[in-house]
């Protein structure tokens, strides 16, 4: 895994929106899988900021199609706390996706078993994603792939683990509020993109980040480390989250 580490979240967040605007541009009919949260939240800015300079500098979406890695169960899309809301309010409307070119799974389907194999072909359809953003969770999640004895290839529905729950109270008014369960794209639909970007930032990951770039083991307790036999993976961290690497 390709090791990138910036001074903070700013020049962070402006290297993560260069990897992904220098891709669009080269390929700009590509696939992008994108995640929620709050890291990306200074790429998407950035995204949208290269997107307004308008005429031939503008960045241009109108013929990218995008892949969510996941969505909670039960939420409304007109939730604020739902991954739709944040979508929208953070990153499509402000630029030219196409909407139907937009793929977040279903949280509110009748059917979540068959909203997720309904997810994984159309993720298939598409010939799959070119370049997948991925956060990192305390606990070592990716999507909401959590940490357990075994890892789940293809998009599923999951119980949210109590690390995940408690981490993410943080956007709601109090931990009960949270989901208990969620749809993500599973470890084998995230491990066949063609390129990965994990960006990381904060004191708050440092621990687990050491744990998965100096332990050099892979293990289902520590989802992402699987991101290390991916053959064109990056992580993209700040100092904060570096800062117990042992070469940092
Ligand atoms: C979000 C997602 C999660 C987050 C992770 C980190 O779509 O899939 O894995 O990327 O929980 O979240 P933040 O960035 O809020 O620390």
């Amino acid at each position: 895994m390709k090791l990138l580490i910036e001074k903070d979240y700013t020049s962070l967040s402006k290297k993560g929106a260069e990897i992904i605007a220098e891709f669009v541009r080269k390929k700009p009919e590509c696939v992008l899988g994108l995640a929620t949260g709050s890291t990306p939240l200074g790429i998407y800015e950035e995204l949208i900021r290269q997107h307004r300079l308008g005429g031939n500098a503008g960045l241009d979406f109108s013929k990218v199609t995008t892949f969510n890695l996941d969505e909670y169960c039960g939420l409304e899309e007109s939730n604020p706390q739902s991954y739709h809301y944040y979508m929208r309010e953070n990153f499509f409307n402000h630029v030219n996706v196409r909407p139907e070119n937009i793929n977040i799974p279903n949280g509110n389907s009748a059917d979540p078993h068959q909203e997720c194999i309904r997810y994984e072909a159309a993720l298939e359809a598409s010939g799959g994603v070119d370049l997948q953003l991925l956060g990192l969770g305390p606990n070592g999640h990716i999507g909401f792939n959590e940490p357990d004895e075994h890892l789940i290839l293809d998009t599923h529905v999951v119980g949210l683990s109590q690390e995940t729950i408690e981490a993410n109270s943080r956007f709601f008014v109090s931990a009960e509020q949270v989901p208990r369960a969620a749809i993500t794209m599973g470890i084998g639909s995230i491990m066949k993109a063609k390129k990965i970007l994990l960006v990381v930032n904060g004191k708050g990951k440092a621990d687990i980040v050491r744990k998965i770039m100096e332990e050099r083991s892979i293990s289902p307790k520590i989802p992402a480390s699987i991101l290390h036999v991916h053959p064109d993976a990056t992580i993209l961290l700040d100092s904060e989250s570096a800062s117990a690497l042992e070469r940092n």
